[in-house]
């Protein structure tokens, strides 16, 4: 193993921290969070130990889709500060050792976007061919959209010039035509302009919607036959503008089965995204967390796509902040995840998802909490972290939605959870009540509590960070006989570890052989004090408590790292 590589492909083995500007803190005291407030806390995140910040939209938006409808791509709300604030909370973070991504919308804006606004004001604007057209009625599109609460198709009539838009999310957010070279090169500039403020990348925001056949079939006048060029146009000029040990990524919303996702990476080329999230791994770990078989996740790992090229990358996560989509499950899978996790009908939405925290899925119980941070960062890839999920934060299922989770962080047990000093009703949101509000979860409390959740995703930050082998190992599923534990072994040039989950409440003797090893040799337990030695069959029984959870480094007299 060599430490220096870890340095280059920064993103194999990064902690990333999601949050959203307006929800994290308030410095000036008008109620909505801001970049001065972020700032601020910047530190406590290097304590925690993330080393990449995903922001939210940030940009100037009504906000109907949570800034995800952006008005003015180039911009910054001013209730969250200026282009100033960003910069010094850039350089500040870049001092702390932390990157920043942040989102780029590339298949909408928000319908008050100039672009928009021009375009349908005739047919004639020369921005009409920014967005997708149809003169004739549409079809019922009412499966296609992605709310299906509220829009029931994905055209929208357009008032003006009766043509109608193309939209996949809200009708206020139309579809861009990324089929017109003008839209790519808009796009390109945008990234251009924030990599030259300093981000380190950008997740990308709804990326197959963005190459959809609805914009090539009609589009067919900007000879655009293969979509994926758009990508891997968008990824060239991002290894232009930002390479060597600092290159900049674009981690990819790609909610698709494992083998459609090959194609967004690029395929042997990996000239496209550079990391995507593991939307499936995620849906099988709650399943098999409902059923308390670890089986889904060993079979969810097999499918990962083999032979990618050494750059590309998967994210996991077990919450984010939309509903915990369950999309790629069938009927039986999702109704089992429902009734386990969620089986109030507030719980759910859009009949595909929960629009919960973790901790109130699991009772709270700190057990099973511990084990499910301790099996996102033991899963090969880079794992992810949505705001106030250190802590345990809870939902509010009082609010409409996906706002459920995207309460103000709750900093400690002072007013508004410590958010914000303004009046409640000046919030963007209300803080969480009950028994998951900052009275009973805060970042101040959980700091001196040996035992809290905070200390122990700490330790999993650390501890991730100098096992190389989880972000960019191979991962071999160990034979064990009890379906309830998830047993794999990470490997990298040499270098391997043995993780064990127990995902029943119930202890267990796992026994296990490695037969590529010697006898004697020693596993030492990264989490807690102790090590065994393989006997002469090369196995070794370790116990796992209910809800228990081991990682164990293969010792190598040849590794320097301190154990
Ligand atoms: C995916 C984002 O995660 C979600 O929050 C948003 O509503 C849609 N894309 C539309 O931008």
């Amino acid at each position: 193993m060599r430490i220096a590589d870890t340095a280059d492909l920064w993103y194999k083995n990064a902690v990333v921290y999601c949050l959203d500007v307006e929800t994290f803190l308030d410095a000036d005291g008008d109620g909505v969070g801001d970049f001065a407030g972020l700032t601020q806390r910047v530190d406590y995140l290097a304590e925690l130990g993330v080393t990449c910040l995903w922001l939210m939209p940030f940009y100037p938006s009504p906000r109907r889709d949570d800034g995800y409808d952006v008005q003015d791509m180039y911009g910054v709300d001013p209730r969250y500060g200026d282009h100033g604030d960003v910069v010094e909370f850039i350089r500040v973070t870049h001092d702390r050792g932390i990157r920043v991504i942040i989102d780029l919308v590339i298949n909408h804006t928000s319908d008050r976007h100039p672009w928009f606004r021009r375009a349908r004001s005739s047919k004639d604007s020369p921005y009409r061919d920014f967005y997708v057209w149809r003169a004739d009625t549409p079809p019922d599109t009412s499966d296609q959209t992605m709310f299906p609460d509220v829009e029931d198709g994905i055209w929208t009539r357009d008032e003006k010039t009766g043509e109608h838009y193309l939209h996949h999310f809200f009708r206020h957010q139309p579809d861009l035509n990324t089929a017109n070279p003008q839209v790519r090169e808009a796009i390109e500039r945008t990234m251009g302009f924030w990599l030259q403020m300093g981000v380190d990348g950008f997740r990308v925001d709804a990326v197959p919607f963005a190459l959809n056949e609805n914009t090539i079939d009609l589009q067919q006048h900007h000879a655009f036959d293969e979509p994926h060029d758009y990508l891997r146009a968008l990824r060239g000029f991002l290894q232009r503008r930002s390479s060597g040990n600092g290159a900049g990524i674009m981690l990819g919303e790609v909610n698709l089965p494992h083998e459609e996702q090959v194609e967004f990476f690029g395929g042997d080329g990996g000239d496209q995204l550079t990391m995507q999230f593991d939307f499936l791994t995620n849906q099988k770990v709650f399943l098999a967390m409902a059923r308390q078989d670890a089986r889904p996740i060993a079979e969810a790992l097999r499918s990962r796509p083999t032979g990618l090229p050494e750059t590309c990358q998967y994210a996991t996560f077990l919450r984010n902040h939309d509903e915990l989509t369950l999309d790629l499950l069938d009927t039986d899978e999702r109704e089992e995840i429902f009734a386990a996790f969620g089986p109030a009908e507030e719980m759910q939405l859009f009949g595909r998802g929960l629009r919960r925290r973790l901790p109130p899925m699991v009772d709270g119980d700190p057990r099973r909490l511990k084990m499910a941070y301790s099996l996102l960062f033991a899963l090969p890839g880079t794992p992810v972290l949505f705001y106030g999920e250190e802590i345990g934060m809870g939902e509010e299922l009082s609010l409409e939605g996906r706002a459920a989770v995207r309460t103000p962080m709750q900093w400690s047990a002072e007013k508004n959870g410590g958010f914000s000093a303004a009046r409640p009703s000046r919030l963007p949101r209300p803080v969480v009540e009950g028994p998951y509000g900052p009275e009973h979860v805060n970042a101040a409390d959980a700091r001196r509590d040996a035992g809290s959740l905070l200390q122990h995703i700490t330790r999993l930050c650390q501890r991730y960070r100098e096992s190389p082998e989880l972000g960019w190992g191979t991962m071999e599923i160990i034979e064990q006989p009890h379906q309830q534990v998830l047993a794999h072994r990470m490997v990298w040039r040499g270098s391997s570890m043995v993780l064990l989950h127990n995902l029943s409440p119930e202890p267990v003797v796992v026994g296990f052989e490695l037969e590529d090893l010697s006898e004697g040799t020693e596993l030492v337990d990264l989490l807690q004090p102790g090590a065994c030695r393989l006997d002469a069959g090369r196995r070794s029984e370790i116990d796992l408590e209910g809800y228990g959870h081991r990682w164990l480094r293969v010792r190598r007299q040849e590794d320097p790292r301190l154990v």
